[in-house]
């Protein structure tokens, strides 16, 4: 045999040898993978022994949830399942879903950190904010951040708030011209990125006009949708696998789109800040806004804050005080649309309050205890965030006596709770009474922007943005349905329409 064959055989040799040792150790880990899958499983089985739930699968679980029709299987199942049931996303992966009041006021009483196992997933693209920080750096962080929602500095935003709606109205009135239906989604998202952009990051010049904004609205929407699919799949758990995957790589292009945006922001403000000065000068120029407070803030220990965290602040109001607000009021235009005499009763309550609108204050918006009224009932049909989840840090025992052990991780879902017929009698029908100021209800019946230490910090906020939107809308247009598009809700980061929310705009004369 020539001396190049036998280096050659050698060669063959050693790399079979290799692969074997690789199928080995492949195999291995699949053994162990298999033994971890086996013992979580067990575990939770045993966890979740008290509390029955729908037929699943040992592999796959709940298959029967995974499809645009989630929100409507939950509430078929919480028919049979009293106050909460076990959600197997697959074989050794399960939370506990619970919609009674009662069940909500345990868990929001305690302070148990946001569920790793799903929030983490938006690390990448919101980073440790005040919506995932978890314990003492939360504390900080929510201490800091409070004054950027005081009253005083809410007041004026009211202003900045109608006209950014007057500019979309304005828009609207040509499109109503045309006669047809408008998907309203879309055209509310740039008004409240438009407000909060000038409101938080005193913003000049409008997102509404410059069309480059839209960018980044679209790249929210894509990750509203790629978060939902990679938390109901298995594979996609592993961050390796993940980011090597085709929606891995969307999501990476639409977090640099979204970090584009908002790197852009920070940096156009700290040049800002160069120019002007200490803090104090800042102060005597200028109303500080809540980038500002970013800025300037100082930790216990006189360090102030990160590049990273001042990015994950600013991402996460970006997104949260956006994307909830423009649910929110998508889906009140459509309950209204639906409810013409509601929609009446609201238009001749403002009417008498506004006149013709060219006006609206901060003391206006305690006078219009119908449209309040009606905004809280969308609200509650319509809940923007359809649950928030948390991760039991020590054993829970319910008020029926059903408990649960450390570790567990409970899904509170709000639109359950919002639909339970044990709490809202006929919880289907659109009925305003229900938040008439002498009817009772449970403390935790209604939570649209959850309850306890971490309730939303920007509910004043946006309760303010919904009233002074419905009201300048609803002095120019009657809305009325598309009766051949019947919006679709679907559950993602928040409550959106499968196939969007499409009205008739009458211009009112
Ligand atoms: C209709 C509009 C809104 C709804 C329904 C809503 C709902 C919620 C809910 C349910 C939570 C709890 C989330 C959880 O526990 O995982 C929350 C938290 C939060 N929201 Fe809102 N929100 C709205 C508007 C806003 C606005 C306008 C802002 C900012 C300007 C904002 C900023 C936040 C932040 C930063 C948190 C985290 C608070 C913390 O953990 O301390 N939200 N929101």
């Amino acid at each position: 045999m020539s001396v190049s064959a036998l280096s050659l055989t050698r060669f063959a040799g050693s790399i079979s040898g290799f692969l074997q040792v690789v199928s080995v150790l492949g195999l291995l880990l699949l053994l162990l993978k298999a033994v971890q899958f086996y013992q979580h499983r067990q575990w939770l089985l045993k966890a979740f022994q008290q509390f029955p739930s729908p037929p699943f699968h040992w592999f796959f679980g709940h298959k029967q949830f995974e499809s645009d029709k989630e929100l409507q299987v939950i509430m078929k199942t919480m028919e049979n399942f009293p106050s909460a049931f076990p959600r197997w996303f697959w074989g050794s992966q399960a939370y506990l879903v619970v919609y009674d009041p009662d069940y909500m006021k345990v868990i929001l009483g305690r302070s148990d950190p946001k569920a790793h196992g799903t929030y983490r997933l938006l690390v990448p693209w919101i980073g440790y904010g005040l919506l995932l920080l978890n314990g003492r750096p939360w504390f900080q962080h929510r201490r800091m951040l409070t004054p950027a929602f005081h009253y005083d500095i809410l007041k004026p935003y009211v202003k900045t708030m109608a006209d950014s709606v007057r500019l979309m109205l304005d828009k609207w009135e040509e499109l109503a011209a045309q006669d047809s239906s408008i998907e309203v989604f879309q055209h509310i998202s740039l008004m409240t990125l438009d407000t909060v952009m000038k409101c938080a990051f005193s913003h000049k010049g409008s997102v509404q006009v410059d069309g480059n904004y839209k960018t980044y609205i679209q790249a929210i929407a894509d990750l509203n949708n790629l978060f939902y699919s990679r938390v109901r799949n298995i594979f996609h758990q592993n961050d390796t696998i993940y980011s090597l995957s085709s929606n891995g790589r969307l999501a990476d292009r639409a977090c640099q789109l979204a970090h584009n945006h908002t790197d852009g922001v920070i940096k156009l403000r700290k040049d800002q800040l160069q120019d002007e000065g200490e803090l104090e000068k800042v102060k005597k120029k200028r109303r500080l806004d809540f980038l500002d407070i970013l800025l300037f803030a100082r930790t216990e220990n006189g360090d102030s804050l990160s590049d990273k965290d001042i990015r994950a602040e600013v991402d996460t109001f970006m997104f949260e005080g956006h994307d909830t607000t423009a649910s929110g009021l998508s889906w009140i235009f459509y309950a209204l649309a639906t409810h013409p005499e509601h929609q009446q009763r609201c238009r001749e309550e403002v009417q008498s309050l506004l006149g013709d609108g060219s006006s609206i204050t901060w003391d206006h918006l305690d006078q219009m205890p119908y449209t309040t009224m009606c905004i809280k009932e969308a609200l509650r049909l319509y809940p923007p965030v359809t649950g928030i989840v948390r991760e039991l840090s020590k054993p829970v025992t319910f008020p029926d006596g059903r408990s649960l052990p450390k570790g567990i991780s409970v899904i509170l879902s709000i639109y359950a709770l919002h639909h339970n017929p044990k709490v809202w009698p006929d919880p289907e029908v659109f009925d305003p009474s229900r938040f008439a100021p002498d009817s009772p209800r449970h403390s935790h019946s209604f939570l649209p922007f959850s309850g306890g230490a971490r309730n939303c910090i920007g509910k004043q906020f946006a309760m303010n943005e919904l009233k002074v939107v419905v009201a300048l809308t609803l002095l120019r247009f009657e809305l009325l349905p598309d009766h051949t598009r019947v919006p679709i809700p679907i559950m993602r980061l928040v409550l959106k329409s499968k196939n969007g929310i499409y009205l008739h705009l009458k211009k009112i004369h």
